[in-house]
């Protein structure tokens, strides 16, 4: 037992190791979206975070960064190989993303996958104080609150996906369904980011491991209950806007915007590259626009930024060949001299950077597939102060829920998507300012910190007299 109070559990720490060219390594801040979600809860918090350095065999010790304890757990080679890449994104990846890769499913994967949680629960029961609360997130881990609870049962555990959680037949595929559905079971609160998803989770309780359950209760044999919610995740609003009003972002923007020659219209799109994110598609639909005469490549360019990404996952591989060939195409048919018709950049870049590409975009085009969310559109809400720039959404990211002012487009219908975006091309700058001014008081009334203070309210309230049973 430890003395940490509050415990986050994740697949990655905040930070990660990384090697530079003279050989040197660095923390370097963790892709994706939980990372920069809980980055800033935690930090107010004094909290401890138990995760995997983004390396093989790396056995640093926990280290205090920027008051917030990190706790590494390693990974060898081949635990990443197979609980990492494996069951994590080859299996449970495409399997929650409404198949659309066709997932996996390897016993020995299996196997990795249950090795691992066990150790990220078997750590979180050595550092958490008595009575603490963890928090454990996201797919990889499913499995580490059961694991967890039999180890601890004083604590309160709380569980958090940040990935769509899928319908019913489409879970039914998991050879190991019943075993995940119980390790979820571990916990006091499930939370999910839409309330589909919370009731898709209910009612495959009662399906596949027949325990009752009413509402968004499931009441398990011992006398236990576990409630089963949404609470649909957001960004550091206040914090994003603050940057993008600093001088320095504003002074980029404008030189981002000078770089691409000037444009009058700047379309951006960012993206982990992924195959749920329906970059393909997007950039797709805007070729045929600027080959149909609808925008010219001396007055608009489509700005996507492609974050590098599980690049050893053969899905991911696939998909990087897809893009380069796709966006090599368009280019070499449509661009001219000085003026392509994509800026591609196969890149990963800070949040300064990123502040100002969402100022100097006049349109962010953002239509995945599925998704569980996409904080990437909310970022780009909160930097438009002045209540310009229109987003074209897909109604498959969590975030079209919330963000209903957006031009929303299912990204398999091409012509509806191209639609969407000649008529925020070509939107009244009234129309702007009016679906921007409602989108920015959504992000700003539900933040981060009100997203996090709700989960952990509920997870307080969940067992009022906790360890009731001890
Ligand atoms: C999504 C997932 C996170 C994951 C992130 C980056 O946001 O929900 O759990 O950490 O993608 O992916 P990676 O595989 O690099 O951790």
């Amino acid at each position: 037992q430890g003395s940490a109070d509050l415990v986050i559990v994740a697949n990655r720490l905040p930070v990660d190791r990384v090697t530079l060219s003279d050989g040197s390594r660095r923390w370097r801040r963790s892709p994706g979206g939980l990372v920069s979600a809980l980055e800033p809860v935690m930090r107010s918090n004094d909290g401890a975070w138990i995760g995997w350095t983004g390396v093989a065999d790396d056995e640093t010790d926990p280290f205090v960064d920027d008051g917030l304890w990190l706790v590494p757990v390693p990974l060898s080679a081949g635990e990443i190989e197979e609980f990492y890449e494996g069951f994590s994104n080859a299996t449970l990846w495409p399997l929650y993303h409404d198949v659309v890769a066709k997932p996996e499913f390897h016993r020995e994967w299996w196997d990795a996958y249950v090795r691992v949680n066990r150790r990220f629960a078997e750590k979180a029961a050595e550092i958490a104080a008595k009575d603490a609360m963890v928090w454990v997130h996201d797919y990889q881990l499913q499995l580490v609150p059961q694991m967890l609870r039999e180890l601890r049962p004083d604590l309160r555990i709380g569980f958090f996906l940040h990935i769509p959680f899928p319908p019913t037949e489409l879970f039914g595929q998991m050879p190991w369904r019943r075993q995940i559905l119980e390790g979820l079971l571990g916990a006091d609160v499930v939370g999910f980011q839409l309330s589909g998803a919370a009731q898709n989770f209910v009612r495959l309780v009662r399906q596949r491991v027949g325990h009752k359950t009413h509402r968004d209760m499931v009441y398990l044999p011992d006398g236990r209950t576990v409630q089963a919610m949404a609470f649909p995740i957001s960004i550091d609003t206040d914090g994003f806007e603050e940057l993008a009003r600093s001088e320095s972002v504003t002074e980029r923007a404008a030189q981002i915007r000078s770089a691409l020659g000037d444009p009058e219209l700047v379309l951006l799109g960012i993206d982990r590259l992924d195959y749920t994110k329906g970059i393909y598609p997007r950039l797709r639909a805007w070729s045929e626009l600027v080959a149909d005469g609808d925008f010219s490549v001396k007055d608009s360019v489509f700005v996507q930024v492609a974050t590098p990404s599980r690049e050893r996952v053969e899905q991911y591989r696939i998909l990087r060949d897809d893009i380069d060939r796709l966006v090599g195409r368009i280019n070499g048919d449509l661009g001219r001299l000085g003026s392509p018709a994509i800026a591609y950049m196969h890149s990963s870049f800070p949040r300064h950077e990123m502040a100002a590409l969402y100022r100097a975009a006049d349109i962010m085009v953002v239509t995945p597939f599925r998704d569980g969310m996409n904080l990437v559109a909310k970022e780009y809400v909160a930097c438009r102060y002045d209540n310009d720039g229109a987003l074209v959404l897909s109604e498959f990211a969590g975030a079209a829920n919330e963000l209903r002012q957006a031009w929303l487009i299912n990204p398999y219908d091409i012509n509806g998507m191209k639609d969407a975006i000649v008529e925020a091309a070509r939107a009244e700058p009234k129309e702007i300012t009016r679906r921007m001014k409602a989108m920015r008081k959504q992000v700003r009334e539900n933040d981060v910190a009100s997203w996090a203070n709700r989960f952990l309210e509920e997870l307080e309230a969940a067992r009022p007299s906790h360890s009731k049973k001890l």
